[in-house]
């Protein structure tokens, strides 16, 4: 008999995250409906959907996730594609949405299925699309974002794994970290410039060590890379996600071409993190 699917347990950080970008795209879908000058598509693109469904560690009830909240938004969206690796996920979230002729299920790795399905979402077809990259870890390659970045139709949130970064790349001591590891960095950043960003050169006796530098040296200099190497206009800071001990877990970023889209996320970020008043 196949196996029931057990749905990830998750923290109040991510409900937090969940209501963000339901509010966000809400808001998206809403002033890109209501467009008349030039009628647009628009899209919702969900790479790291996961399974439509998740429990909640404080008390294990069931909440929909990023998918499903997108699938109820008023005004639809006119397409939806979701992404996920794991097959009993896929088929869970095909179970309840595959049916509709407006979702677009992949199962695979999402590096490979967005190349398909970005194409689909051109600036000069008058399509637009909110992307969601949503990864627990370093899952994402930079390629995606530059490809993204500058094709000037998709907004995008993107979860910065800053608690997989620190505990398998960012070490004390760098050069106890694996090849393996510092691959897995280099293709998410895109390069190994973070090298320079992450440590600095401190002077001792013996020809001086390296020490680590801040979470929030890494997540602006990521911020810079968006806009000047990936290509997106507008990249306001970016939220922290913290966990029970107020250790970040992730920062989530949001990166557009579009100014208005930047005020609103601006906006949700504000309300819902005083780390973000400026
Ligand atoms: C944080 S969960 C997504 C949660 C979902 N966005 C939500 O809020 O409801 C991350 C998901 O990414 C999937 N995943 C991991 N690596 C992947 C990859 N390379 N491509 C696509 N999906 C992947 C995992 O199976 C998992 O379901």
């Amino acid at each position: 008999m196949e196996k029931e699917l057990e749905y990830d347990f998750i923290g109040p950080w991510s409900e937090i995250k969940l209501e963000i970008l339901k509010k966000y795209a809400k808001a998206y879908s809403t002033i890109i409906s209501n467009q008349t000058k030039v009628k647009l598509k628009h899209v919702y693109i969900d790479a790291f959907a996961g399974a439509g469904h998740h429990r909640t560690k404080e008390t294990g009830e069931v909440v929909d996730g990023s998918p499903i909240n997108a699938l109820n938004i008023k005004p639809s969206f006119q397409e939806y594609y979701f992404i996920d690796l794991n097959s009993a996920k896929i088929k869970a979230l095909s179970d309840e949405a595959g049916k509709r002729s407006d979702v677009h299920i992949y199962e695979g790795d999402c590096n490979v299925e967005l190349k398909k399905i970005l194409p689909k979402v051109e600036y000069a077809d008058f399509k637009r699309a909110l992307c969601i990259l949503d990864p627990y870890g370093l899952h994402l390659k930079w390629e995606i974002l530059q490809q993204i970045g500058q094709m000037k139709s998709v907004e995008i949130f993107l979860n910065f794994p800053m608690m997989d970064i620190n505990r398998n790349v960012l070490r004390r001591k760098i050069d106890s970290v694996s090849e393996e590891q510092i691959k897995r960095m280099n293709d998410f950043w895109g390069d190994n410039s973070w090298r320079e960003i992450a440590y600095k050169r401190e002077p001792d006796l013996f020809g001086g060590y390296e020490e680590k530098t801040s979470n929030e040296s890494v997540t602006e200099a990521f911020r810079k890379r968006l806009q000047d190497v990936a290509g997106f206009r507008y990249v306001p800071r970016p939220m922290a996600m913290r966990g029970p001990t107020n250790a970040v877990l992730y920062y989530l970023f949001f990166a557009t071409h579009n100014s208005n889209g930047e005020k609103i996320a601006k906006d949700i970020f504000r309300k819902y993190n005083s780390d973000n008043r400026r």
